[in-house]
């Protein structure tokens, strides 16, 4: 028996395996519960059900090459760019090499390292300038490729190409991604030509949900789009759902994380309270754990920090 999970409405669908055409590398699935069609990698979805698991990531290992994880969805203002850096600062924390790479024009992850770029991304895409040129190192093992405003003029070029406009990131970044353990990248909020390269190099997905607002239609929203990504790029997936904005003494955001658990159960981080610490850690260039280490927003990152990484031992 393996198990399915739909992208779309996360429904879990036990399959016998002796149904599937063992020469068969991907078939085409349909989901019972929402309709929604969707690839299934039959290669990958073995090795992981050899390993014991079906959704979670498999080994506990260190991985060879670089983990790709692009944190998004369509909305702003939802924690994106604060789990992005702090996520990436806590990576780094643990002894792991990585790159956060900023495709957002407002350049927010700069910022809140107290960092100003000279070039980053925009003369990375136009291939003005190279790697070492555009990748600044911002922490001990912590390297930054700035987003900011050229990105605007970049979104243009991108969209005037003839072909294979959807792979220019993963073109520009694909010599370099193996010097670093984790890749993580901050995404705009809305729905452009950017983001779809972001997902067409990314292989992990973590969608931070505010639980201050009804947030499900947002999130459907985002895995619908995702859906039509897959059909053409299918190792990507969604790995985590990161409800932020967790207001303990409200009752409302608690029912909302209630709701998000049962519907995306294989899914669900531990939340990221609300926390001022976060909002105010950026206007002095730091990262919540510079900032201020023994906050509750830098307890929760710490979580998030193990998790993603599979190490329950990590900063301890
Ligand atoms: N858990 C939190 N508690 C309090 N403030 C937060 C929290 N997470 C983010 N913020 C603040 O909320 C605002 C929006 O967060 P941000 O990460 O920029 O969202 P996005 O990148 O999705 O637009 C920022 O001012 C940030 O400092
Ligand atoms: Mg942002």
């Amino acid at each position: 028996m393996i198990v399915i999970v739909c992208p779309r409405c996360a429904r879990r669908h036990k399959v016998n395996r002796d149904r599937i055409p063992t020469r068969a590398k991907t078939i085409i699935a349909r989901c019972k519960a929402c309709g929604n069609k969707f690839p299934v990698d039959f290669a990958s979805l073995k090795s992981r059900e050899d390993a014991g698991a079906d959704a979670a990531p498999a080994s506990k290992k260190r991985q060879t090459g670089a983990r790709k994880i692009c944190v998004s969805i369509s909305k702003g203002g939802v924690g994106k760019t604060t789990t992005a850096v702090n996520l990436s600062a806590g990576l780094a924390l643990a002894n792991y090499r990585v790159l956060l790479v900023d495709t957002d024009t407002q350049g927010q992850s700069a910022y809140i390292l107290g960092k100003k770029p000279q070039a980053g991304l925009t003369e990375l895409l136009t291939g003005e300038l190279g790697p070492d040129e555009t990748i600044i190192s911002a922490r001990k093992n912590l390297w930054l490729l700035g987003g900011g405003k050229s990105l605007a003029g970049v979104k243009r070029i991108i969209d005037k190409k003839s072909f294979g406009a959807e792979w220019t990131l993963a073109e520009s970044l694909k010599n370099i991604e193996n010097k670093y353990d984790f890749i993580i990248i901050d995404t705009s909020p809305g729905w452009d030509q950017l983001t779809v390269n972001v997902l067409f190099y990314a292989t992990e997905i973590l969608i931070p949900v505010a639980l201050e607002v009804m947030p499900l239609h947002g999130l459907a929203q985002f895995m619908k789009s995702l859906g039509s990504i897959q059909k053409y790029r299918q190792d990507i997936s969604l790995k985590y759902i990161v409800p932020t904005f967790m207001d303990t003494r409200v009752r409302a955001p608690q029912q909302i994380f209630i709701t998000l658990k049962k519907l995306y159960k294989d899914y669900i981080c531990k939340p990221i309270r609300y926390n001022e610490s976060l909002s105010e850690a950026p206007s002095f260039g730091k990262t919540i754990f510079e900032f201020a280490p023994g906050c509750s927003g830098a307890v929760d990152y710490r979580e998030l920090v193990r998790k993603v990484a599979m190490d329950d031992t990590l900063l301890r």
